[in-house]
């Protein structure tokens, strides 16, 4: 049976293609399902992808992946640096999870160094662009396939 990864998004991704393209680049999370469909099939693997502006959402999907997920990937955009309780709910998450950002948080302001759920995250993937979402893909299907 295919293993279930989440594809989580937080706020402003709804953006992604014309948000900052400078730092974010041009293409649009559509792309990014595409591509990630595209590869999810070779990796045994199927893919539920998801947005939210809403801190609570992005709670309650992490609840869904619980259900019936195999592991996560999560671009937590700037809950990344002030999200707790994202980090609380992913802590209930038993399978692995890839911490996702486009850019290097690390090369740009002070406070996007620190990440609440790169203190849950089995891998953290930064400065890829969105390539980051199928090296992640590619990452957790090795662990899952194992
Ligand atoms: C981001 C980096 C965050 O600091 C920022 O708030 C985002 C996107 C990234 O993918 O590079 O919205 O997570």
């Amino acid at each position: 049976m295919a293993h279930k990864i989440y594809i989580l998004n937080g706020p402003n991704l709804n953006l992604l293609g014309k948000r900052q393209p400078e730092i974010y680049g041009h293409a649009t999370l559509a792309d990014v399902q595409a591509d990630c469909k595209a590869l999810a099939g070779d990796l045994n693997c199927e893919i539920s992808m998801h947005q939210s502006n809403h801190e609570g959402e992005i709670i309650d999907m992490i609840h869904h992946a619980r259900v019936d997920g195999a592991g996560i990937i999560i671009n937590p955009a700037a809950y990344s640096h002030t999200s707790v309780a994202i980090l609380d709910a992913l802590n209930t998450f038993d399978g692995p999870v890839i911490e996702v950002h486009i850019s290097n948080i690390h090369k740009r302001e002070a406070f996007r160094h620190h990440s609440y759920v790169s203190a849950r995250a089995d891998g953290v993937i930064a400065g890829c662009g969105v390539d980051g979402y199928t090296l992640a893909l590619r990452h957790l299907a090795r662990l899952l396939n194992q």
